[in-house]
């Protein structure tokens, strides 16, 4: 199912494609209008997502297909959406892997035995991937529910992202742990990111055969590295990872946040999509990506709490600087945050919808 374009060597069945605009737009193929999806757009500032949190964690609801499922397609029905993004976590790959985390309220993630030595990196496991069924099996259900009428997409975290939260032991304001490791035991670095290439691998691969259609890849503090060692740290583990999921047939979409200067080499990973975030105006981070790949992008989340008035102002502005050309799929350039009222997600839904050129 290869086809020749390099740049998106990625080919679904026609059957799928027919019924997905998303998906034809993660391919550049022509489409009727703007696909549009949220990043997070299942979560707290939804009032059915609290109420399920109210009985359950957030580790019990990814662990529980009925319920992740269920959360899933809530969000994407409730807003309109072209795409549905499975619920779950980044981290979960984390505990076969042989480390505990949890999240601790109002202070995000915390990982309880943080990767500090090449002896951390030995002991980690790489054999238990298979315990991500969990995951697999939401997909499963959402797919059923949806039959290609929506995108389904499935993720995970991108090597280097991936690598920061198991060294630093949570979120991180400068990478300093992250960084000393990757500078002081460039070995013990590599054999980090091979073993958690290998995991992802094959949560990939549960999560396509589950019925995924895209793979979004969150790459999402790569911004705190410069060009140079994102050359010489991150780029080669992400390509290795593109490259093993478009084997499985279904297109990539690379994401990070602030990454203007990295946007031509993270697209050199072959990507189909790169996700921009709005630090830039779309049609400059769309020339740095190259025309030869879609982009997803690119809205301050933060707008979302504008005015209409205003946020429609800047929701023309990106789709004006799309100018039509295919490959875009409207999306924020982060995640939605706690709070954003409802109704403006649903007004930008509404907005891409009737937008014409
Ligand atoms: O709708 C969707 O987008 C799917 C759900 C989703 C979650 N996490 C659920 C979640 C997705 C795509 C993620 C990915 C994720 N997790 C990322 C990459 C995306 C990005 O924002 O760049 C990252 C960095 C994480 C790690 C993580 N998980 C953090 C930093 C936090 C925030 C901690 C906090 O309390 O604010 C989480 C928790 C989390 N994951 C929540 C949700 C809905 C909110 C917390 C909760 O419900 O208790």
């Amino acid at each position: 199912m290869q086809s020749n374009n390099p740049t998106s060597p990625c080919a679904a069945p026609d059957t799928i494609l027919d019924g997905s605009r998303f998906l034809r737009a993660c391919l550049r193929r022509p489409v009727d209008r703007t696909p549009v999806w949220f990043l997070r757009q299942a979560g707290r500032y939804m009032q059915e997502y609290r109420d399920i949190r109210k009985h359950h964690t957030l580790v019990e609801i990814c662990k529980q297909p009925e319920i992740a499922a269920e959360v899933t397609i809530t969000a994407a029905e409730k807003l309109g959406v072209d795409a549905a993004i499975i619920f779950a976590d980044l981290l979960l790959p984390l505990e076969p892997m042989g480390l505990d985390f949890e999240f601790q309220a109002g202070e995000g993630p915390v990982v309880y035995h943080p990767v500090r030595t090449a002896e951390d990196v030995n002991k980690l496991r790489t054999d238990r991937a298979a315990d991500l069924a969990y995951v697999a099996k939401a997909i499963e259900k959402v797919a059923a529910h949806f039959q290609h009428r929506l995108g389904i997409i499935g993720f995970c975290g991108a090597p280097f992202t991936l690598a920061s939260y198991m060294i630093e032991g949570g979120g991180s304001k400068n990478y300093i742990e992250t960084k000393k490791l990757m500078y002081n035991d460039p070995s013990a670095w590599r054999t980090l990111l091979d073993k958690i290439v290998k995991v992802l691998e094959e949560y990939c691969r549960l999560q396509v055969e589950a019925g995924a259609d895209v793979i979004q890849i969150f790459d999402s503090w790569v911004g705190a590295l410069s060009l140079s060692d994102y050359r010489a740290y991150a780029y080669q583990a992400s390509q290795r990872l593109v490259h093993a999921v478009q084997q499985m047939g279904v297109p990539v979409i690379y994401f990070g946040v602030e990454t203007a200067g990295l946007l031509g080499d993270m697209a050199s990973t072959g990507a189909d999509v790169i996700g921009l975030d709005w630090r830039q105006p779309l049609d400059e981070g769309w020339a740095a990506v190259g025309h030869g790949h879609a982009v997803q992008g690119n809205l301050d989340p933060i707008t979302l709490f504008a005015p209409l008035d205003v946020l429609e102002q800047r929701v023309h502005q990106i789709l004006r600087a799309a100018n039509g050309r295919p490959g875009h799929i409207f999306n924020l350039g982060h995640g939605i945050v706690p709070g954003t009222p409802v109704e403006n997600v649903q007004a930008v839904v509404k907005m891409v919808r009737d937008f014409k050129l």
